[in-house]
């Protein structure tokens, strides 16, 4: 299972639209994913907090991550960096060691030459957390709002054809890892 997480919380988000594509996209190929819909729920991080028993949000968030054989991440950048809410998030991991060498991307939809900000900060936060960057996976794949159809996903093909080789990217070192 290929984990989805979006590091934007706006209705109508065009990082979520890229990774429901993604989910449409591997349905087409046969491989299983989940979109995490917890960001919104997550407490605050606080290390006084990361000890059993774990806010259920946490306990829930770790098991995703524990249970894929790869992360496919996709954020927008906020102020030359993450999110506040993703950022929390991946600070939720670093107690955790279920994201230790486990095989992770991102695909960035941000205009070219915007976005640096955003696949700075994961480079270096991933670092600290272990997980296994696949590095080939980590692509641009510029989109805007007009190209989200009705379904909330990305009818282009040039995009899901991108798309699904970074799912095939992920699989294998998911493959490889497990
Ligand atoms: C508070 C805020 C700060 C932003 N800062 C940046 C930025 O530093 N660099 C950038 O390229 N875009 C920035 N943006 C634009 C967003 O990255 C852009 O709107 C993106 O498409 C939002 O992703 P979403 O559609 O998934 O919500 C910012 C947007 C907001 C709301």
């Amino acid at each position: 299972m290929i984990l989805l997480l979006s590091g934007s919380l706006r209705a109508g988000s065009t990082n979520e639209a890229l990774l429901l594509t993604a989910r449409a996209v591997a349905a087409e190929a046969g491989v299983r994913t989940l979109v995490y819909d917890g960001l919104g729920r997550l407490p605050h991080f606080n290390p006084d907090d990361d000890r059993e028993p774990l806010p259920p949000a946490v306990t829930g968030l770790r098991a995703a991550i524990d249970a894929a054989d790869g992360v496919l991440i996709c954020t927008p950048e906020y102020a030359g960096s993450l999110p506040g809410a993703f950022k929390n998030l991946l600070d939720w991991t670093v107690g955790g060691t279920e994201i230790c060498d486990k095989p992770v991307a991102w695909v960035n939809v941000a205009a070219p030459g915007r976005g640096r900000g955003a696949e700075a900060t994961l480079r270096t936060v991933l670092g600290y957390t272990g997980a296994a960057v696949v590095e080939a996976a980590c692509v641009r794949v510029p989109m805007v709002r007009g190209d989200v159809g009705e379904d909330g996903a990305v009818a282009d093909p040039e995009i899901r054809r991108r798309v699904g080789d970074v799912l095939g990217l992920l699989v294998a070192a998911g493959a490889g890892a497990a």
